[in-house]
């Protein structure tokens, strides 16, 4: 069997590959290592604890990482602090995990000479206007705008010198935003249904123009298994579903649509500073070289995505319910 290490694997994006690899890839024998920071839960992987070895631990924790990358094969690095607002409020624990916790992870597969997956973001590239009709490529040179982007762009970098200079075996993969079962409410897509869910207005930045390249987490999760299994040794891969014709403000309207509310139920809430605008993503290298097709594309597949993320957030209040009202303080203190 082989053997996978899965950083990051209580988090949303992480905990998803964990049940995606159990219910696919029976080849694997999987670890995760976790911190449980307020992002991780334990309780992602609860149906499945049995069958993984599950590390609770920091991957800043040099001697930890090392242990358990040279008891593995394969290395698929998720955990990182991943959200936008936070960063802008308190960065240092985006450049310790993302930055110096990445160093971590390439030191330990340098010296033991074992595979590694890094798993990055389209925010690195910075944003697209409005009206510009190009979409980013693994060519698109790097322009990050956010403390949290700037920390994954560094990430990147690190691991593409630690290719170069070193050798090691890896591969990058930057997608574009994620939603699904799972993810934490303080994201955009499940904090607008657990708003609803709990009698409370979606609250949209600004004029809500902005426009991301929506995937559905197992279409994402696909890839990065594709990749393992495919992707060329040093190479990086652009991930997206071609869901870039939809602007934060038609989420929402049709979040509150297929929640039976008025498609003007929300309201405007103050904008994040620095604001990236557009995010679209160009997957034809992952499509034409590795086969990849997503399952969730179009207006039709964004839809049924969407359908389903309601209904697991419906199914699994307990899930959710006794952090909201934290998450929503937090916000309210921002005007948000
Ligand atoms: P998440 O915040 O839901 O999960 C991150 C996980 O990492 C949590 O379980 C947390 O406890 C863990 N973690 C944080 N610091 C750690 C540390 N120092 N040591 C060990 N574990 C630590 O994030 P996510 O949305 O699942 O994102 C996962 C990865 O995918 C990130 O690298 C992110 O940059 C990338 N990504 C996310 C998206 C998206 O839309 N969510 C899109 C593209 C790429
Ligand atoms: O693009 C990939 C990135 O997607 C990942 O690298 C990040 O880890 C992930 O958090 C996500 O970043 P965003 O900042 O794009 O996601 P977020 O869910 O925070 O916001 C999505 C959009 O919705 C963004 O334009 C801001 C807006 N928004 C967000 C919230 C929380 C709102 O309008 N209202 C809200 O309440």
């Amino acid at each position: 069997m082989t053997k996978i290490l899965v950083t990051g694997g209580a988090g949303f994006i992480g905990s998803n590959f964990v049940h995606y690899t159990l219910k696919n890839h029976p080849e694997y024998k999987i670890t995760v290592i976790d911190k449980l920071t307020y992002a991780g839960n334990q309780d992602n992987l609860k149906e499945v604890l049995e069958k993984i070895d599950f590390v609770t631990g920091d991957i800043c924790d040099k001697d930890l990482v090392d242990k358990l990358v040279s008891e593995n094969d394969i290395i698929v690095h998720f955990a990182a602090e991943s959200h936008n607002d936070n960063s802008l409020n308190d960065p240092l624990p985006f450049i310790n995990t993302n930055v110096v916790g990445t160093f971590h992870i390439l030191e330990a597969v340098r010296r033991h000479d074992k595979r590694l997956h890094h798993v990055s973001t389209d925010e690195v590239f910075g944003d697209l206007e409005l009206d510009d009709p190009n979409r980013f490529t693994e060519e698109t040179p790097y322009n990050p705008s956010s403390p949290y982007s700037a920390s994954k762009a560094g990430s990147d970098h690190l691991v593409r010198a630690w290719v170069r200079s070193f050798n090691i075996k890896a591969t990058i993969s930057n997608c574009s935003n994620n939603y699904g079962p799972y993810q934490h409410i303080e994201k955009f897509i499940p904090r607008q249904i657990t708003n609803i869910l709990s009698d409370i207005k979606p609250k949209l930045y600004g004029t809500g123009e902005q426009v991301r390249d929506w995937i559905h987490v197992d279409d994402h999760n696909s890839a990065v298994h594709l990749i393992l299994e495919k992707g060329r040794l040093g190479d990086t891969y652009i991930v997206g579903a071609d869901n870039d014709h939809v602007n934060n403000k038609q989420v929402i309207e049709l979040i509150c649509e297929l929640m039976g509310k008025g498609s003007d139920w929300y309201e405007h809430v103050n904008d994040r500073p620095g604001h990236d605008m557009r995010y679209a993503m160009d997957s034809r290298k992952l499509r034409s070289e590795l086969g990849w097709q997503p399952q969730y594309t179009d207006q039709e597949g964004m839809r049924a995505g969407l359908q389903a993320t309601i209904d697991w957030y419906t199914a699994n209040d307990e899930w959710w319910k006794t952090e909201k009202a934290k998450v929503e303080a937090k916000y309210a203190q921002q005007g948000q």
